[in-house]
């Protein structure tokens, strides 16, 4: 059995309700993952939630819930986010879920067997906002901890320690023989700088009980439960475990599988850039310990804001992305967020920015292009489908070539921009044929029928090529050209596919225009 494109999201915390950054890197993933199902590929796409740690006990304490309740009323808001988003997800993790405790505990076993850990005395710093110890080294000039780091506690308790000493040259020598195994290549070289100008310390992977109980407990010691992100990096091989992959299996205490899918390594994990540490350091060492390819891609995006400031609950600037979707579309937001912003810098929302990109992008520029080339062949040819001419098969083939070879580098703006080119061609052809003037003339019937083909069979390829990023809108793209099925295989994007004396189907606009 052939092995599938892997890919994941980070697994988000459920201290609250889910917000425009966690909304894009599900946006990214699932546009991905639509697209290598797109060029043929089979996929695999995992997503999901972080339940345990300090953090998440905090909020539950706050609303003076149980954690497991807590996390349960919140993961089925999460959940119905996801659907919301129309995610195609293969799977949903939740870490407090049997087939992943139990295989991390057979992980932890695994590796205390083999020597990996040592029980000693911690005396330091612990900053819960991002669960993570910090050391005098973290301090800024005048003493403090950044801002970032919530409120910081200082601690005095025993622990095991995972050893990554003896672990840092290989490393720094895997990521400079495999250039794409961190992207972007400033993410990769931050991550190199790092290796080469610090001395890895051993990572902290429990917490005693009497800190804290929401978490894993480590099968050699019942005093303690395995730190929050032993437990949630886990997940991406768990969750193969969960499916039967024989890649992770021996690793897992779950013997009774009932499918059996290929899946690890991972293809690309996709993350933010505040936790590309745990992906680029911690995760490669762990996966190595346990006896594991590391994945192929760590693909490192930016950080939303929005007006310029930090999105931030407590002092309300926030964008509540169901709102977005209710008011204008899933498929703006899914267009505006991916094409106002390139993987791996930070973005900036403004409400002007995005009401600008739907009028001129989607309303004027798309919508307009597909209901006036199907109104005019609806109108001038009774919805008939003329003979094949071939006019914009070249502009076509060049924008399909393009998002293909842009699909595989993951390039999902230059992407848009090769199709937008498509879309203005089109548009720029209408304004050049002026079909409308050709109407009156019987003596242009035969360039009538030309430019109308050209025009509707633009339309179609279009459909197939924005099919990962706006699939409602390429369905309706479709449905209105009254052609069956969904165009969801690339290989359709080959010119001449609309028959001459097809029928097709009803225009509607696709971005009914706003006033503002
Ligand atoms: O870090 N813009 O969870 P998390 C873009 N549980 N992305 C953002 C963002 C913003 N304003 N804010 C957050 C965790 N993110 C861990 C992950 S993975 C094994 C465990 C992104 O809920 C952030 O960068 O704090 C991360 O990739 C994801 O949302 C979840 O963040
Ligand atoms: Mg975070």
């Amino acid at each position: 059995m052939s092995k599938r494109f892997y890919i994941t999201t980070a697994i988000d915390y459920v201290n609250g309700q889910p917000h425009l950054g966690h909304a894009y890197e599900k946006i990214i993933a699932d546009v991905i993952a639509r697209a290598r199902r797109s060029l043929g590929q089979e996929v695999f796409f995992l997503t999901g939630l972080d339940e345990h740690g300090q953090k998440v006990q905090q909020a539950a304490q706050a609303e003076q819930k149980n954690p497991q309740e807590y996390c349960n009323a919140l993961a089925a808001d999460w959940q119905a986010f996801a659907q919301k988003l129309e995610l195609t997800n293969d799977d949903f993790v939740r870490t407090t879920q049997p087939r992943h405790k139990e295989f991390v505990q057979a992980t932890l076993a695994k590796l205390n067997a083999a020597g990996h850990f040592y029980k000693a005395t911690y005396t330091g710093f612990y900053s819960a906002k991002e669960e993570t110890f910090l050391t005098e080294k973290d301090r800024l000039p005048d003493g403090t901890f950044d801002a970032s780091y919530g409120e910081v506690a200082e601690l005095k308790e025993d622990n095991y320690y995972f050893k990554l000493g003896a672990q840092q040259q290989w490393l720094i020598d895997y990521i400079e023989a495999n250039p794409d195994f961190i992207a972007p290549s400033y993410r990769r070289n931050e991550v190199l700088g790092f290796l080469k100008n610090n001395t890895l310390e051993d990572l902290c992977i429990s917490r005693p009980l009497a800190r804290l109980n929401w978490g894993i407990p480590l099968p050699f010691d019942p005093e303690f439960v395995t730190y929050v992100w032993f437990d949630a990096l886990v997940n991406y091989t768990s969750i193969a475990a969960a499916h039967g992959d024989e890649a992770v299996l021996p690793h897992s205490t779950l013997s009774t599988q009932n499918s059996k899918l290929s899946l690890w390594p991972a293809d690309i994990h996709v993350i933010g850039k505040d936790i590309v540490k745990f992906h680029a350091v911690y995760w490669p060492i762990m996966l190595k310990a346990m006896g594991l390819a590391l994945p192929k891609q760590i693909l490192v995006h930016g950080w939303w804001q929005k007006d310029g400031a930090k999105i931030s609950k407590s002092t309300g600037n926030v964008i509540d992305p169901i709102a977005v979707i209710n008011e204008w579309g899933l498929d703006a937001f899914r267009f505006y967020v991916l094409r106002e912003l390139d993987i791996g810098p930070d973005g900036n929302w403004t409400d002007a920015g995005f009401r600008s990109r739907y009028q001129a992008e989607l309303a004027n520029g798309l919508g307009n292009l597909v209901n006036r080339s199907l109104s005019m062949l609806k109108r001038y040819r009774n919805g008939v489908v003329p003979a094949k001419s071939n006019e914009l098969a070249a502009d076509a083939a060049k924008a399909a070539d393009e998002t293909r070879a842009l699909f595989k580098q993951g390039q999902l703006q230059a992407a848009l921009q090769s199709i937008w080119g498509l879309v203005n061609r089109a548009n720029k052809f209408v304004d050049e044929t002026a079909p409308f003037k050709l109407a009156k003339d019987p003596a242009q019937a035969q360039r009538l029928d030309e430019v109308l083909y050209n025009l509707a069979e633009s339309c179609r390829v279009l459909a197939v090529l924005l099919n990962p990023f706006l699939p409602g809108t390429s369905a309706k793209i479709y449905a209105q050209l009254g052609l069956t099925g969904t165009p969801d295989k690339l290989a359709e994007a080959t010119w001449g596919g609309l028959v001459a004396g097809h029928a097709i189907g009803e225009p509607a606009p696709l971005f009914p225009r706003k006033d503002v």
